[in-house]
C-alpha cells in the first residue's frame, strides 16, 4: 500500500479538498479578468467553502484502480463546477428563495439576481471546457464518454429535471416512490456522475462500472434523504445554510413523509446497501466506505 492510501480518512479528505481548491483557483479566471464582475462572483459561488463531496467520491473511485490523482483532478472540479452552479440557481428567488449558502450570503444576495444567473450559465459551461481538455492517458472516446455522462446527469433527465420536479412538487404530496425518483434526480444523478467519472480515469470493466453505479445510485439518494433530515434537525449556524426551509417552503421530504425515526432507519438501510455493493472490491474501496460513512454521520 502507498502512503496515500494509508493515510487515515481525515487527512485524506482535508487533502483531496485542498487540491480540489488549488484545482478549481487555476480553472476559474482571475477575479480581475474581464468581465470581473461575473469572474468574481463565479470565484465567491465556487470556491472557499462545501464539503467537496463529489470531488472526494471522485478521488475515492479512482483510488480503487490507482487513478492517477491529477488525471482525476479534472472530473473532480468539472462536477464540483455543475454542482456550485446548481446550488446558485437553487437559491435564486424563483427556486428556493435563501439568502444563505456556505456560511455566506447566497450570490444573487451578494451581487445581484442577474449576474447570479450568469454565473451558473458560466459555471456550467467551464466545467464542459474543463473536461474536454485532453487528458493524458485517456483515450479521447473514453473522454468523449466521461462529457456525455457529466452532460446526461446534469441536465433534464437528470439534475436539471430533479429541480423541475422538486418546484412542481411543492404544496404536494408525493409517494415514496415519486419522492425517490425525485431524489435521484435532482441530487444522485451528479453523486452518480461524480463516481463513475472517477472509475473512468482508469480502465474500469464493464462489470466493475455496474457495481459502482449501484454504489452511487445508493449513495446519491441517501445524500439527499441526509440533506432533508439535516434540514429539519441542525441549526443555521452548524449548516452555514438556512435550516427548517424544507418545512417552511412545503417541500416534500423524507421527513414530511416518513417522520424524521423512519428517515433514519431509512438512511441506514441505504448506508448498508451501498456498503455492500463495494463488496466485489474488497479493501481496495475504503475510500468509498469510509466517504459513505462520512456522508451519513455529516452534521453539515
Ligand atoms: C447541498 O449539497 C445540495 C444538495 C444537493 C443536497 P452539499 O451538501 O454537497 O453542499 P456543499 O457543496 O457541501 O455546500
Ligand atoms: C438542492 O436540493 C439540489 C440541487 C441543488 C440540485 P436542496 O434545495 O435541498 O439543497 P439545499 O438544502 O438548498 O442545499
Ligand atoms: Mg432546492
Ligand atoms: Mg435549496
Ligand atoms: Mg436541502
Amino acid at each position: 500500500m502507498t502512503d496515500a492510501a494509508t493515510i487515515a480518512f481525515p487527512a485524506w479528505m482535508d487533502d483531496i479538498q485542498q487540491r480540489t481548491e488549488t484545482a478549481l483557483a487555476a480553472a476559474l479566471p482571475s477575479a480581475s479578468t474581464a468581465p470581473a464582475r461575473l469572474h468574481d462572483a463565479m470565484r465567491y459561488a465556487s470556491m472557499g467553502g462545501g464539503k467537496r463531496v463529489r470531488p472526494l467520491l471522485s478521488h475515492a473511485a479512482g483510488a480503487i484502480f490507482n487513478a492517477d490523482p491529477d488525471t482525476l483532478d479534472r472530473p473532480a472540479v468539472a462536477v464540483e463546477l455543475i454542482h456550485a452552479y446548481s446550488l446558485v440557481h437553487d437559491d435564486l428567488p424563483c427556486m428556493d428563495d435563501d439568502v444563505l449558502r456556505r456560511g455566506k450570503p447566497t450570490c444573487h444576495v451578494e451581487f445581484d439576481e442577474a449576474t447570479a444567473l450568469l454565473v451558473g450559465d458560466a459555471l456550467q459551461t467551464l466545467a464542459f471546457q474543463i473536461l474536454s481538455q485532453p487528458l493524458p492517458g485517456i483515450p479521447a472516446e473514453r473522454q468523449l464518454d466521461m462529457v456525455h455522462l457529466l452532460a446526461t446527469a446534469s441536465g433534464s433527465r437528470g439534475m436539471a429535471g430533479g429541480q423541475a420536479i422538486d418546484l412542481a412538487a411543492v404544496g404536494q404530496h408525493l409517494t415514496v416512490t415519486e419522492l425517490e425518483f425525485m431524489h435521484i434526480h435532482k441530487t444522485g444523478a451528479l453523486i452518480r456522475a461524480a463516481v463513475l467519472l472517477g472509475a473512468h480515469c482508469a480502465k474500469a470493466a464493464p462489470d466493475q462500472i455496474e457495481h459502482l453505479s449501484h454504489y452511487a445510485n445508493r449513495t446519491g439518494l441517501l445524500f439527499q434523504v441526509v440533506d432533508d433530515i439535516l434540514d429539519a434537525e441542525a441549526s443555521t449556524a452548524t449548516l452555514g445554510k438556512t435550516a427548517g426551509k424544507d418545512a417552511g417552503h412545503n417541500k416534500p421530504t423524507y421527513v414530511q413523509l416518513l417522520g424524521i425515526a423512519d428517515a433514519k432507519t431509512l438512511a441506514n438501510e441505504l448506508r448498508q446497501a451501498a456498503h455492500d455493493a463495494l463488496a466485489t472490491f474488497g479493501k481496495r474501496a475504503h475510500r468509498l466506505h469510509e466517504l459513505t460513512d462520512f456522508i451519513v454521520d455529516r452534521t453539515f
